[in-house]
Parts: structure tokens; C-alpha cells; sequence
């Protein structure tokens, strides 16, 4: 494989469409190798994620290279009622730690207030402590927990609650000024 070109800006943040569920699934499978989401899964939860009766909001960070596009994010949340819940997130891990998890929760939590949700929830396995401290920043509490509900592997999650995502402010990160999140 070629070296890859210079990327030209931050990734862009963009609703994600079939057309994207292959490139997904390679990033699914390099960053959940044990429970990876099958291309099934997208497609169905895609289905639900347009229109009026939409209940699905589904985004990808896309980076624009000299070379063309590169998909290094994408996060989905599912809506019922008044509750909502954080399906998946995830972030190449070249990009970790630049804020851009972040950015997909700040609009995964946009379309659960559209969505006029009272309370987000998600599951974390139990030794993802940076994906905890992600959400923690955007005020998530655990709440409980759910004994082996990650398979193969018998692994704990961790269940995590916002109430009001409306109000959510993310503790800001130290060093830095996140003001692409509040517009
Ligand atoms: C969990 C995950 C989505 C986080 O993505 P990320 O892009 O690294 O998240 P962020 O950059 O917004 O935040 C991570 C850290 O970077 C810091 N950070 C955020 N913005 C920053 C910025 N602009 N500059 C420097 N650091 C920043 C945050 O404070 C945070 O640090 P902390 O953990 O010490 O609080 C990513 O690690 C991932 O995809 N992991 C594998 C898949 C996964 O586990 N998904 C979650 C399943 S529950």
C-alpha cells in the first residue's frame, strides 16, 4: 500500500448513506475485532434513518485528502419514545484524541434532543475506560450493569445514562478551545 496523502482540513461530519457501510465495515472490524457489527445490521438500522417516521440518525466523519475521500469515524443512535440509545461510535485510531469522538457524540446527542428525547443511554464494556471518560465528559453516569452481555468473551458492559441531552456541555478539554461543537 502507498503512503497516504496529507489530509486538507478537519474530517467534515455528514449523514451516513448505504454507500458507506463497506468502508464502516472495515473500521467495524479493526475496532470491535471480537463483536464486530455485520453489514446486515447497518443496512437495517440505515432503513429507519430517513423520512418522517426516521428513528435511526447515523453520521460519518469523512477526511478529504489530495488522493480522495477516507471515512475515519461514524456513530449512530437509535430513537424510541422519549428514550434513545447510543448504538455505536468510533473513531480510527490515528484520529484518537483530537476531539473528534467528541464531535460525533455533540451530534448524536443534537438528534436525540430532535429526536425530543428525555434520556440517552448506552453500553460500554467494562474495560473501555476512554470511551467512558468521553462520555463522562458529556455528563453519562453508569447507572448498572450488564453481566457477560459482550460475546465471545463473557465481558461485562457498563450501562450509562444522560438525562436531558439538550443541556449536555462537555467539560472542556484543557489546552483547548472546542468551539466547532457550539455553533
Ligand atoms: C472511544 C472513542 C470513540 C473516542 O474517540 P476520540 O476521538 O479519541 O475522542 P476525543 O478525542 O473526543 O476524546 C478522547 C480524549 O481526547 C481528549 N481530547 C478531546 N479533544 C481534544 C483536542 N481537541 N485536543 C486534544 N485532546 C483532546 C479528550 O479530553 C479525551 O481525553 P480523556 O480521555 O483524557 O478525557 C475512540 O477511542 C474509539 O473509536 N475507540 C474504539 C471504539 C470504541 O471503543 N467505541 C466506543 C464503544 S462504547
Amino acid at each position: 500500500m502507498t503512503e497516504a496523502a496529507d489530509p486538507t482540513g478537519p474530517p467534515a461530519l455528514r449523514e451516513m448513506r448505504w454507500w458507506d457501510i463497506e468502508p464502516v465495515l472495515e473500521l467495524e472490524k479493526e475496532l470491535f475485532p471480537e463483536d464486530a457489527w455485520s453489514r446486515g445490521m447497518f443496512w437495517s438500522d440505515l432503513a429507519h434513518a430517513r423520512g418522517p417516521e426516521a428513528t435511526r440518525r447515523y453520521l460519518v466523519a469523512v477526511e478529504t485528502r489530495s488522493d480522495g475521500e477516507r471515512i475515519v469515524g461514524y456513530a449512530g443512535l437509535a430513537a424510541a419514545g422519549d428514550l434513545a440509545d447510543v448504538q455505536t461510535i468510533a473513531v480510527a485510531p490515528g484520529h484518537w484524541g483530537t476531539g473528534l469522538g467528541g464531535r460525533l457524540l455533540t451530534e448524536l446527542l443534537r438528534a436525540a434532543t430532535a429526536f425530543e428525547c428525555a434520556e440517552v443511554m448506552l453500553e460500554c464494556r467494562i474495560d473501555n475506560v476512554r470511551a467512558q471518560k468521553l462520555y463522562e465528559r458529556f455528563g453519562f453516569e453508569a447507572i448498572g450493569f450488564r453481566r457477560g452481555y459482550y460475546q465471545p468473551g463473557n465481558v461485562d458492559a457498563l450501562v450509562m445514562r444522560l438525562t436531558d441531552p439538550s443541556t449536555s456541555v462537555p467539560t472542556p478539554v484543557q489546552g483547548t478551545q472546542e468551539t466547532e461543537n457550539n455553533g
